[in-house]
């Protein structure tokens, strides 16, 4: 064979090789969803409900130094108002003075109501591998269900609503850390994935409508329930970034930046994940 023949042939094999592989990641992503869609065909296979539970349980006990349940805790639509309060969330609170996402909220119930230590509750607040989540996650799971079926439908308006907003997208955006990844690096893009996971365009708001009213999920491959702030706490460890601390600003922001982004997407909480 001529040199010219044979390079038409291995141009050839190139864009055969290349095609077989693009067959093989659409079966990949089939399948994954397939998986998925068993998962969802039947509603009450997925456990998180059990955290629900759990977390109706723990609200209405009288828990914590002060022996006090959290009737009284306010999620921004009257003391014990739990139906539809997580739709609403983040918002500020005119006690505390801040703006704050649902676990942040009550985080500060637990510890003004119930009188719990927040240093506490905030030095390892998310559940390892195997174990359940913990009693703060257990009740966010139970106040996120009682929107499920609603749409976000935050206000955002008030003066440090909004730059909590400005703040959450600026720190998507910037890039930072020994690795030099913004959230942007790994979520602003459709398509992308590592290994087999999928990774969403989370600033795009048809695309963070999907997902974001997921939270928290049951997540399959650990055995547990993740809450939002569990799942941007793995997100910064994966960015090599300090430990997002639970209530801080910086958590609040970015949850507020990705549930403006997710408005009038539907909450279906707890989700179900890979
Ligand atoms: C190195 C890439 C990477 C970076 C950077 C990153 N993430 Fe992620 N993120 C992932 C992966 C991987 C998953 C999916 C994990 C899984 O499937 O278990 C994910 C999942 C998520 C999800 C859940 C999506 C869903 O499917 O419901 C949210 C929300 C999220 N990330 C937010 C963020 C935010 C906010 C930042 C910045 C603080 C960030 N991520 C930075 C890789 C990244």
């Amino acid at each position: 064979m001529q040199l010219r023949q044979w390079l038409r042939l291995g141009a050839v094999a190139v864009v055969v090789l290349s095609a077989t592989a693009q067959a093989q990641d659409d079966a990949t992503e089939k399948a994954i969803e397939k998986y998925r869609q068993m998962l969802r065909e039947d509603p009450w296979s997925n456990p998180g409900l059990l955290d629900a539970d759990r977390g109706e349980d723990l609200w209405n006990a009288a828990r914590g130094p002060k022996k006090t349940s959290l009737a009284q805790c306010d999620l921004g639509k009257g003391p014990g108002v739990v139906d539809g309060a997580f739709a609403e969330l983040p918002r500020y609170f005119a006690d505390a003075g801040k703006v704050m996402d649902l676990e942040t909220r009550l985080l500060w119930c637990m510890d003004k109501l119930q009188g719990f230590n927040r240093a506490e509750l905030v030095r390892m607040p998310h559940p390892g591998g195997g174990q359940p989540v913990k009693e703060l996650g257990a009740i966010a799971t139970y106040v996120a269900n009682k929107s499920s079926g609603m749409k976000f439908a935050p206000k955002l308006d008030h003066p440090q609503e909004k730059e909590m907003v400005a703040l959450g997208e600026a720190l998507f955006m910037r890039r930072s850390g020994p690795f030099d990844f913004a959230c942007a690096t790994c979520h602003a893009e459709s398509g992308r994935r590592i290994r087999l996971q999928g990774l969403p365009f989370l600033s795009n708001p048809e695309a963070a409508r999907k997902v974001v009213g997921e939270w928290p999920a049951y997540r399959v491959s650990t055995t547990h329930v993740m809450t939002m702030q569990h799942r941007l706490y793995d997100c910064y460890w994966q960015m090599r970034m300090p430990e997002l601390e639970l209530g801080s600003d910086a958590s609040v922001a970015l949850v507020a930046y990705l549930v403006s982004t997710a408005a009038g997407g539907e909450i279906s909480a707890p989700g179900l994940k890979r």
